[in-house]
């Protein structure tokens, strides 16, 4: 009979990724992906450790699911609980401690064993790791960084799920951000051969996705080997995975600005499958602070590598991460901040009050910056964002673009699609199906989405000025 296997995602997109994987490896088990906690025979928590309250909210969701196990024990049938991700990297062995029912702790390097860990978890006796259990009952520990890589040891991608799929082609961080844990809980930089990635993009396609987003936590450091043992950078692996068959989109997520190198920006003006939108996070608009973050790169470098990045695509989006309130920003430093926000112009972004971590250098530094303030500076960069997005938005109403429907829309004959500048799209059509392209005219707009027509079908991969120079 199946067994029901509940996932709980938190943070970044790499989990959602992962979490696509252990459901891929779970399934010659017989686990069947399902969206009840209560009734599961395995619920697996992968846990992200990016901001606070990462970890006290694994407790606190692990002491609602104690209840179900314990539930399901008396009723005969076992619940294996694993947590996964980096709060499990993080915690190690001090989670099988505080929360001894658990039964897996691994980390994000280790998810190929899981089927290992999962018939050792059932030797133990899952429904046993109660307190005060005999020592050998104790749960499976795997937070070890192994020299194998995982993704040489996991199964075909089969259950593709949508028209827009995740490919990790890089994991890990040597960038060492004085604030940030990723390093840490992700290990060194590490990229996938060339082989390997094109090999996933191509079980991808066959699955039906149209659309492809590179996934890295530094995807731009992406210094894969190919065939020949050469070294290939990322510019030279988006034109790689361009020219598979089927390959309507790419995106890639997140970069880091000291890494954009030029054959990266040359891939933005020269490969149409390539979307014009990027996710290109400065932190903050201060120098000092820059520093004092060790991001290797100045306020100058980051509008320098933005200007010959637009210089090859006029009409790039960006998008941003930032942090407000980091150690010792002053009202000027965050005026910089804005500043910053005021000349690049983002279509997105993503702010967060800065989080001091456990273990990383900035959790040390004098003169934090009080709640209050980050809550003050944090509401300003967020209306100036806001503001932003609303009018590059409602800058797209008038114009035609190619929209690729990723699923149907709460109306009857309604499907919503991602425009080239990942901008949510709600389109009224009987004619097209998810996963077709088309052309669509924007005649609306409200905060957050567009609203169009149909004029026409969508050039696969074609750029809207492409397609004038192919018509004129
Ligand atoms: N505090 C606040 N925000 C953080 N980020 C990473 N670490 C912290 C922290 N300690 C943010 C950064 C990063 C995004 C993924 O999360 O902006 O780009
Ligand atoms: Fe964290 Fe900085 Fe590495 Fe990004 S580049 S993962 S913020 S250390």
């Amino acid at each position: 009979m199946a067994k029901k296997l509940f996932i709980k995602t938190y943070g970044c997109q790499m989990n959602v990724y992962d979490s696509a994987r252990m459901a891929e490896i779970l399934a010659p088990l017989g686990y069947v992906p399902g969206d009840n906690p209560e009734d599961a025979d395995m619920v697996i928590l992968n846990t992200c450790h990016i901001r606070e309250k990462a970890s006290d909210k694994v407790y606190s969701e692990l002491g609602r699911l104690r209840k179900s196990k314990d539930r399901r024990a008396e009723e005969g049938s076992p619940m294996v609980i694993a947590v996964a991700g980096c709060v499990a990297q993080a915690e190690g062995e001090e989670m099988l401690r505080r929360a001894p029912y658990v039964d897996i702790v691994l980390g994000p390097q280790t998810y190929h064993r899981l089927p290992e860990m999962v018939a050792r978890a059932h030797r133990a006796g899952s429904g046993a790791g109660k307190d005060g259990e005999a020592p050998n009952q104790r749960g499976v520990l795997d937070t070890e960084f192994p020299v194998d890589s995982k993704f040489d040891h996991l199964p075909e991608r089969r259950q593709v799920n949508g028209v827009s799929a995740f490919l990790s082609i890089q994991e890990g961080c040597d960038k060492f951000c004085t604030f940030c844990v990723v390093p840490y809980t992700r290990g060194a930089e590490f990229s996938r051969p060339v082989a390997q990635v094109l090999e996933e993009a191509r079980q991808l396609v066959d699955g039906g996705v149209r659309e492809l987003t590179l996934l890295g936590q530094n995807v731009n450091a992406y210094h894969g080997e190919d065939e020949a043992g050469d070294e290939v950078g990322l510019g030279a692996l988006v034109a790689r995975i361009a020219a598979l068959e089927g390959v309507a989109r790419i995106r890639y997520t997140t970069s880091h600005p000291r890494d954009v190198d030029d054959a990266l920006i040359a891939a933005h003006g020269n490969i149409d499958a390539l979307m014009p939108f990027l996710h290109l996070p400065v932190q903050s608009g201060s120098d000092r602070i820059l520093e004092a973050m060790n991001r290797g790169h100045d306020v100058a470098q980051y509008l320098d590598t933005v200007a010959r990045l637009r210089a090859a695509r006029p009409d790039l989006a960006l998008s941003c991460d930032f942090i407000v309130g980091f150690p010792g920003e002053s009202d000027a430093d965050f005026e910089a901040t804005l500043e910053l926000v005021r000349t690049v112009g983002f279509t997105m972004a993503y702010s967060f009050k800065y989080s001091a971590r456990p273990g990383t250098p900035a959790a040390g530094l004098p003169r934090q910056v009080p709640e209050e303030v980050k809550d003050e500076r944090l509401a300003r960069l967020q209306a100036l964002l806001e503001e932003q997005q609303q009018a590059f938005n409602a800058e797209t109403v008038g114009r035609t673009l190619d929209i690729l429907f990723e699923r149907p829309g709460r109306h009857p004959g309604q499907l919503v699609g991602r425009s080239p500048y990942n901008q949510a799209v709600h389109v009224a059509t009987t004619e097209y199906r998810v996963g077709d392209i088309a052309k669509v005219a924007i005649d609306s707009c409200k905060p957050h989405s567009l609203e169009g027509r149909i004029v026409g079908s969508g050039a696969a991969h074609l750029r809207e000025d492409s397609e004038e120079r192919l018509r004129a």
